[in-house]
């Protein structure tokens, strides 16, 4: 509700008009302008969204000054600290937390819904052996909404939500696929005996002679509760560019499917999910300890493309409080799986002279949660270009209850924005001005 206005005078004209000031239940109030064009005949210019609120949302709140990340509520903290990524999920999508009926049957029909159709596992077949996993991941989630589209009325709530926790139960199995096709191993079907996270590093890593997980093989439970634990802080980020793109693709009435499609194809940039594959990366080229003040130099240098991938971030200009979570959790499953892998000694060296640099304390450029997952990632066994299909498992809870928002309105606008248009005035062929 409005309490406040703002009031914007046409300086040219002279027209002034007042909007009202939206009020939110935390964080800045929100101009609405949309009468704008009409009452003073013009446009705003927000290139990247920076000042612009593309909706109204329920699910997730963040304070970037503050550190503070909230879903439904809850701060992200006594989440990760407390649930299991399912009842993350869950609550993203329903508003409240499931009470343990509503928890078991929530896993049930996820570990139901993972297997996938044989002629889509087919699909696989039609890339090429070292196509990016990303790559398979936005062609077979799109190739989805071929599967599904008959029973895809998107008006109808209950098949709303049956796309949606199908997304979520089918994305590990076929995640788990891409990479087994990069590999050249077999198909592992899902089970559904195992939970979430253990289920998907099933489908990752046995063998055919052996399984990842049986009575012989035990699963660390601590590799478990660390993918459980990424998955929970990387599952929903507020209107960030893939969520948005899943709701720019969804205005127009598309297909879910698609539009997660859309989603994951968007989260692919190194500006984006890329980052921690980026990181990786970026400290392999980094090389070594000693090269570490020449690289900051270098980030620092604006005719140098070099950026140092996993720091800064669009919203948080503080710690980003998932990157405080998962520095934990990656020291603990480091020494944990005994890993002395340098690339970790150098990850701590450049957090280290950047966080003392004057041009990133200035800059307010802190490590991001990218950062740290790639690290965790790597020692979990995970293989670097596999990084962002690993958000991509995690963030469809945030897309897909974005999308059931969305739908859930009574009207949705199809999102159009406008331009401020900087090209020629018009003028006519030569043939025509020859005449
Ligand atoms: N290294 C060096 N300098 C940087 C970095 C960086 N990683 N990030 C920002 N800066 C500098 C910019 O050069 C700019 O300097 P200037 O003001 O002197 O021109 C200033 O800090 C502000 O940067 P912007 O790019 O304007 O900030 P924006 O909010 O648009 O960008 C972004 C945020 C894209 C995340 C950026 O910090 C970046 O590219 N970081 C590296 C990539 C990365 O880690 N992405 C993951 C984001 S988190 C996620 O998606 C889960």
């Amino acid at each position: 509700m409005a309490n406040n206005t703002l009031l914007i005078k046409h300086t040219g004209t002279g027209k002034q008009v007042e909007y009202p000031l939206l009020k939110s239940t935390l964080g800045a109030e929100t101009v609405e302008i949309r009468n704008l064009y009409k009452d003073l005949g013009c446009f705003t210019h927000d290139p990247g969204f920076v000042a612009t609120a593309s909706c109204t949302s329920k699910i997730t709140y963040i304070d970037g000054d503050n550190g503070i990340l909230l879903y439904r509520g809850y701060p992200i903290e006594q989440l990760a600290e407390h649930c299991e990524f399912t009842e993350v999920a869950y609550l993203l999508m329903h508003g409240e937390l499931p009470n343990e009926r509503e928890l078991q049957d929530f896993n049930l029909e996820i570990s139901d819904r993972a297997i996938i159709h044989e002629s889509l596992r087919k699909f696989f077949d039609g890339f090429h052996y070292d196509a990016h996993p990303m790559a398979m991941l936005v062609g077979v989630v799109g190739s989805l909404s071929a599967f599904y589209h008959s029973e895809m009325n998107i008006k109808d709530p209950a098949q709303r939500l049956r796309a949606a926790t199908r997304m979520i139960g089918k994305m590990p199995t076929i995640a788990a696929a891409s990479y087994r096709h990069s590999v050249g191993r077999p198909f592992v079907y899902p089970r559904m005996d195992l939970s979430y996270c253990e289920n998907f590093l099933n489908m990752m890593f046995s063998r055919s002679s052996q399984n990842y997980i049986d009575q012989d093989h035990y699963i660390d439970q601590d590799f478990v509760k660390a993918l459980n634990l990424l998955f929970i802080l990387h599952a929903d980020h507020e209107q960030n560019a893939s969520t948005s793109t899943v709701r720019l693709a969804a205005s127009t009435g598309a297909n879910p499917y698609a539009c997660v499609a859309a989603g994951i194809a968007a989260l692919w940039g190194p500006a984006h999910g890329g980052a921690n594959e980026a990181v990786l990366n970026m400290l392999a080229e980094i090389g070594s300890v000693e090269n570490v003040p020449k690289y900051i130099a270098k980030a620092k240098d604006h005719e140098d493309p070099f950026r140092l991938m996993g720091f800064g971030h669009r919203v948080y200009k503080n710690f980003d409080p998932r990157a405080t979570i998962i520095r934990k959790t990656c020291h603990e499953v480091l020494s944990k799986t005994q890993t002395n892998d340098p690339l970790f000694e150098l990850a701590l060296a450049v957090e280290e002279h950047a966080l003392k640099d004057e041009y990133f304390i200035e800059k307010k450029l802190y490590p991001n949660v990218d950062f740290y997952s790639g690290i965790i990632y790597k020692a979990l066994g995970i293989p670097v270009d596999m990084f962002t299909v690993m958000f991509a498992i995690a963030r469809t809870s945030g897309w897909v209850s974005h999308w059931l928002e969305m739908m859930d309105e009574p009207t949705t606008p199809i999102s159009r924005p406008r331009q401020l248009y900087v090209g020629p005035t018009q003028r006519d062929l030569a043939i025509i001005k020859n005449l």
